[in-house]
């Protein structure tokens, strides 16, 4: 397991296994170490005045904030033991968030111990819950989730298309279609519905073409007929990304995270209005595609990859390294 913090001297993500005290930047070389180089490890972090949160038994400090979700507030942790565990906090904003918290902690834990083809690769990529326990914040009890951090998964697809309003590289929305669909082929598999495939709930990780799903406080249990379940939650930020009669109070199944995947990418790629030849900036065949996914026509997620996979290859060739650089990252988007 590897841990990450940015680097006091140039800025850059700094990544190292929990064993090696001193970590070296890979950007500028200089040589990081928690305190001055040459002091021992401290056992646990010295308390420095900034917020600390006890779950479960252990002790969290509270780093930064990540982003303002639709029920919770999300903040970057450590574990204050020795050089600390990072973690993704997530604290209901009000008491009755907390439900949506335990909610989503319920189906990461099914999804985390399913025996579904393919369980081991994608549990990885998967928020991994840690703990999940009520805590006093400002005087009021608040559930806080805390789940493991994973490196290089820190743009979301919003933030990409608020950086991107034209629309993204048709090739970097290939691979990010790609990863959402082999996720959801998955999660599909193990019998789990998202049922929120939104732009903030897509993770982008920009130099590795890798996209992950958070978000998962309105999943549903897929019936074994495959006959839909009405969402316990719909977005209100993102409203119009459902297909319409999932949004009021329809069923939803497999071809719904499709859909609202698919809907994720025409959004990203630029796409304005539902015209039957704007596709942004993908080119003509694979919006098609993507636009048959989006009014729900697919269901199966492998099957949409292999077909995505096929007509890229027939617009851009074989796959090839394309990453997203996302402004102000010098160009090179590394972690
Ligand atoms: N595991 C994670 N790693 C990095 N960032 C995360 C993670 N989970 C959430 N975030 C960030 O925090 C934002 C809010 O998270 P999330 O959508 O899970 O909270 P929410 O909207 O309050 O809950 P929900 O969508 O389940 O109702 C996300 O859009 C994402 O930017
Ligand atoms: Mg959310």
């Amino acid at each position: 397991m590897s841990r990450v913090a940015f680097c006091p001297s140039c800025g850059a993500p700094l990544e190292g296994l929990w064993q090696h005290v001193a970590v070296v930047c890979r950007y500028c070389k200089v040589e990081v170490v928690p305190g001055g180089a040459g002091d021992p490890v401290p056992q646990r972090m010295p308390d420095d005045g900034r917020p600390r949160l006890s779950i479960a038994g252990r002790t969290y400090l509270v780093e930064g904030h990540l982003a303002a979700g639709e029920s919770a507030e999300v903040y970057r942790g450590r574990w204050v033991v020795r050089l600390g565990e990072l973690v993704i906090l997530k604290i209901a904003r009000h008491k009755p968030d907390g439900d949506a918290l335990r909610h989503e902690g319920a189906f990461l834990r099914r999804l985390a111990d399913s025996p579904a083809v393919g369980a081991d690769h994608f549990a990885r990529l998967l928020p991994t819950p840690i703990a999940l326990a009520p805590v006093q914040v400002a005087g009021t009890e608040r559930v806080v989730s805390v789940m493991q951090w994973r490196s290089g998964f820190h743009t979301s697809l919003q933030d990409a298309i608020e950086a991107f309003p034209d629309g993204l590289d048709g090739r970097v929305l290939v691979w990010i279609f790609k990863r959402l669909l082999e996720l959801l082929a998955f999660t599909h598999r193990a019998g789990v519905l998202h049922g929120a495939v939104l732009p903030s709930h897509v993770l982008v990780h920009p130099r590795d073409h890798g996209a992950i799903l958070v978000g998962w406080g309105a999943a549903v249990a897929r019936t074994r007929g495959g006959a839909g379940l009405p969402l316990p939650r719909i977005s209100k930020v993102h409203a119009d990304i459902y297909p319409d009669d999932v949004r009021r109070g329809g069923p939803a199944d497999r071809a719904t995270d499709l859909a609202m995947a698919a809907r994720c990418i025409e959004r990203a790629a630029g796409a304005r209005g539902l015209l039957v030849d704007r596709f942004g900036s993908l080119p003509a065949p694979i919006g098609r595609v993507v636009r048959e996914a989006s009014r729900g026509q697919h269901h199966d997620a492998w099957a949409l990859r292999d077909r995505l996979d096929e007509i890229a290859r027939q617009a851009y060739g074989p796959p090839r390294y394309s990453p997203l650089r996302m402004p102000g990252w010098g160009g090179t988007s590394a972690d």
